[in-house]
């Protein structure tokens, strides 16, 4: 174990790759053009479904007040991947940031972790979309049989049909994936705003009260494995609603923010990382917090908490006022949401992949750039495939809070590791830092793991054969066809470091 934290790739390692012949993805995107595209992957499920779940069995009227903890736990967690993402602005995001801090076990054990972020969210969100489109279907008297469509599909079509359509575009170059999520985050806004704008004039304030409705104790079902493990581990019983339904609602509209930080997997694309890196991670994550809480407010504010529905809560909201037609453009403008998240998940795994193998943790050959359109696209069909798989035949409901442990768990990597970096390489250029060093950062660190707390202890244990999983593979492949082990490769740098810590 100890060669793999030793295995130091420098910063400086990391920003040379990038331009490697024949590995060199192209710069042209701007500030603007990540925060459309942290926007295009942060809406999604997350407001269209879990809002009215979480509202009716955890949090009451006050899941507003859970999609705001989220989006500071989150606001923390952006500021370190900002200050990351200037400093080394290279593909790869939370696995490139450890291999420059922590080493190369450490990166392994990240970039796998990242697997349950990216290609399990894809899959997640491709399978919410054919759900949502057969609710459309539904609407215009075609529905699809539900054993090959919709969330309980026993071989989910419509869910490989969108994620072989976003691989497809994703091949053909990120500028125009750009153009794509562009038109599309337009209109997912667009439904969003019209949301809040006809909705507010249906609320009724009698619906905010109880604001937070008052605790209930845990069903028996909730209990051992199924309950929060902070629960099962000091006893907290935190049942339903009151405060703790409103911190375990928390840990699961965090759903809802994930995809700011995969604005940092395409900083090798960005034109001035330095710059743009910050204002998109930040911008987006600031844009999607206010809307989230506006929407949630209006919503719980339409319908009783206790009423919302869990599959399409703010379509619902609107169908039980008699505004059908708001409904139908709302499912319409949800479908068009869920496909930009499913294409940027996709788009930020097969980025972190691409980091991957050009450091031969995987094989290397993936790592190759297309001579025509530019992008990695080996990697990219590679991960379309996988993600199809996953998303015709897995059950992904339940795995929502997989998605979420996983990344909570590279949040806290990251929020250590600009501590670290901070202290091991005081001189690198830092166009973006942290505000109150090493404070924010320790403070994240607690938040994201408070949140993971209050997840079940069976997403926990998932979680932990996952990642037992991936170091398997590490000593089993990894760690001997390392970069680090090759003649020629980085020894020269492994015995540098060594040297500098001596
Ligand atoms: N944040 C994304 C969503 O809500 C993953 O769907």
């Amino acid at each position: 174990m100890a060669a793999g934290t030793r295995r130091i790739k420098s910063v400086e390692d990391s920003i040379r790759d990038t331009d490697e012949p024949g590995h060199r993805l192209k710069r042209h995107l701007s500030g603007l053009d990540l925060t459309v595209f942290g926007v295009g992957v942060i809406i999604g499920t997350g407001i269209f479904v879990l809002t009215g779940v979480v509202a009716r069995d955890q949090s009451g009227p006050a899941v507003a007040i859970s999609f705001v903890i989220a989006g500071v736990v989150c606001g923390l967690a952006a500021l370190c991947y900002a200050e990351f993402a200037s400093t080394v602005p290279v593909a790869g995001s939370a696995y490139t940031f450890s291999y420059a801090t922590f080493g190369e076990l450490i990166a392994w054990i990240i970039g796998w972790d990242l697997v349950l972020e990216l290609a399990l969210g894809a899959a997640t969100v491709a399978v919410g979309w054919s759900g949502y489109l057969n609710q459309l279907l539904d609407d215009l008297g075609i529905p699809l049989p539900t054993s090959i469509a919709g969330e309980e599909a026993t071989f989910n079509i419509p869910a490989v049909v969108i994620v072989a359509l976003m691989t497809t575009v994703l091949v053909l170059g990120i500028k125009l994936s750009s153009q794509v999520t562009s038109v599309i985050v337009a209109i997912k806004v667009a439904i969003v705003l019209l949301v809040i704008a006809v909705g507010i004039f249906y609320v009724k304030a009698a619906n905010y009260t109880p604001f937070v409705p008052p605790a209930q104790p845990a069903e028996a079902g909730a209990s051992g494995w199924d309950a929060p493990l902070i629960q099962t581990l000091f006893g907290f019983d935190q049942g339903t609603f009151g405060w703790g339904g409103v911190i375990a609602g928390a840990a699961v509209v965090f759903f809802a923010f994930i995809g700011f930080d995969i604005v940092a997997t395409a900083a090798e694309e960005t034109k001035d990382p330095g710059k743009d890196l910050p204002r998109g991670i930040i911008g987006s994550l600031a844009i999607c917090t206010l809307l989230y809480v506006a929407v949630s407010l209006v919503v719980v504010g339409m319908q009783n908490y206790a009423d919302l529905s869990a599959e399409a809560p703010l379509a619902e909201a609107f169908s039980a006022e008699g505004l059908s037609f708001f409904s139908t453009v709302i499912s319409v403008g949800a479908l068009a949401g869920l496909t930009s998240v499913v294409m940027i998940l996709m788009l930020g795994q097969s980025r972190v992949l691409f980091a991957m193998s050009r450091d031969h943790l995987l094989p290397p050959s993936f790592a190759s750039v297309h001579p025509k359109y530019g992008t990695p696209y080996k990697i990219t069909i590679a991960t379309g495939v996988f993600v199809a798989v996953l998303a015709a035949v897995v059950p992904l409901e339940e795995l929502a809070n997989l998605v979420n442990i996983g990344t909570l768990f590279a949040f806290v990597l990251v929020s250590i590791g600009v501590i670290v970096l901070r202290r091991t390489r005081p001189d690198l250029p830092r166009a973006f830092r942290v505000p109150l060093m090493p404070v924010l950062p320790i403070v994240s660190t607690l938040a994201c793991l408070y949140l993971m707390l209050n997840l079940p202890g069976e997403t926990w244990l998932r979680f932990l054969v996952w990642m037992a999983l991936g170091i398997a593979v590490y000593y089993l492949y990894g760690r001997r066809k390392s970069r680090f082990t090759t003649p020629g490769g980085r020894e020269d740098a492994a015995a540098a470091n060594a040297a500098r810590k001596a």
